[in-house]
């Protein structure tokens, strides 16, 4: 079985981040999305992968290369426009060839790992198996409606009204059966080839579609919150480990990692907590549930709940909750409020 990574995409919803980096490499945990489900898929014992990769196409290289030291293979495919995810496994017939694969939204989290569906399509080999997980609001996805044996009836992208909560979670299992359907669909109203067309076009052609619920912890990293969110939850399995400097005035508590080369002085980290590589830490609070990133400077900053991206200075600025700083930005303090922010930015000043 091969992989095939969705990398690609326009990232609207993940402004001001995406207009400098493709959104599949924001860290959580201090690991890029992508990474996460690079090693998820390695973890299915697939290591065959093409990543589908767009505008950003040069950093996710940087990041990820060519796959050597996560014990996977990378193909780069390039497209153009996000066309659609549909459109993403016709680009890919000639690394796909005739296998089966597992097709991977590059910027969904699944942490507790899909092991037990790739095993059950392994044995039946199903033409669609998808994976779906019940959500509030399902009218965002792509929806699964099952009928009471728990056999797929109808799959609809976005539904206005829908008639299941049962989304379509980012996870695709095919066997080659997939490449006529992609081949027949029409774009959709947002004028994308979307795969939950074409595995409808499968159902209404007889061929066997499952789908499989996965009950453990899921997250469409689409949005800041959801960022933070599935951050926390990265944040609560971590393993302490303090490989960097901590002076003796420093207090450590709960889950935190030191990263080698950072330092932290006169200062207080409260797990679960990371402390990226040469990062410096000084007179300054920091967690619980925070990832500060590589190279960064916080001084007399009181932080929790957020994420700082690489080479972020952060300097005399307390109450810091719930944000996410980007890469080499800097937040200060001064008499008054003097704000330089870019393009779909979001500030929000707290009431003094
Ligand atoms: O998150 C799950 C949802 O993902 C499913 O429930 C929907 O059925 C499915 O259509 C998809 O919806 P989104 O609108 O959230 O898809 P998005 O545009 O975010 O793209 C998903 C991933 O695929 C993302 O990593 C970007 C990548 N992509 C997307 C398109 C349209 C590409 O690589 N190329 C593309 O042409």
């Amino acid at each position: 079985m091969k992989a095939l990574v969705l990398s690609g995409g326009s990232g609207t919803r993940l402004r001001p981040f995406s207009y400098s980096m493709p959104k599949q490499l924001i860290p959580i945990a201090n690991k890029p999305v992508l990474q996460h489900v690079l090693e998820n898929i390695r973890d299915l014992g697939v290591t065959e992968i093409g990543v589908i990769v767009g505008g950003g196409a040069e950093q996710i290289e940087a990041a990820v290369g060519d796959g050597s030291g996560l014990g996977v293979r990378i193909t780069y495919i390039p497209q153009e426009n996000p066309t659609g995810l549909a459109a993403c496994v016709s680009l890919a017939r000639p690394f796909l060839g005739n296998d089966d694969f597992v097709m991977y939204l590059g910027d969904n989290m699944l942490p507790d790992g899909v092991g037990e569906i790739a095993a059950q399509f392994a044995a039946d080999r199903p033409a669609a198996q998808v994976v779906v997980h019940k959500v509030a609001d399902p009218t965002a996805f792509g929806v699964a409606e099952l009928d009471a044996e728990g056999r797929v009836t109808r799959l609809v992208e976005k539904p206005k009204e829908p008639r299941s909560d049962l989304a379509l979670i980012g996870v695709y299992f095919f066997t080659p059966a997939i490449h006529e359907a992609v081949a027949s669909i029409e774009p959709s109203a947002r004028g994308e080839l979307e795969i939950t067309d074409a595995i409808q076009w499968l159902l209404t052609h007889g061929a066997d579609v499952r789908a499989s619920q996965y009950e453990g912890y899921w997250k469409d990293t689409g949005r800041v919150d959801d960022v933070l969110a599935c951050n926390r939850k990265l944040l609560d399995d971590v393993k302490p480990d303090v490989v960097g400097e901590v002076d003796a005035t420093s207090v450590i508590t709960g889950q935190v990692v030191v990263e080698a080369g950072a330092r932290v002085v006169r200062s207080t980290i409260e797990g679960p907590a990371i402390i990226g590589a040469g990062t410096l830490v000084e007179d300054s609070r920091v967690g619980p549930y925070t990832s500060i990133g590589k190279d960064c400077v916080l001084r007399g900053t009181h932080m929790d709940e957020s994420i700082a991206l690489d080479g972020a200075t952060v300097t005399e600025v307390r109450g810091l909750h719930g944000s996410v700083i980007g890469r080499s930005a800097t937040v200060g303090q001064a008499a008054q409020h003097r704000l330089v922010v870019g393009d779909h930015t979001s500030v929000e000043v707290a009431a003094a």
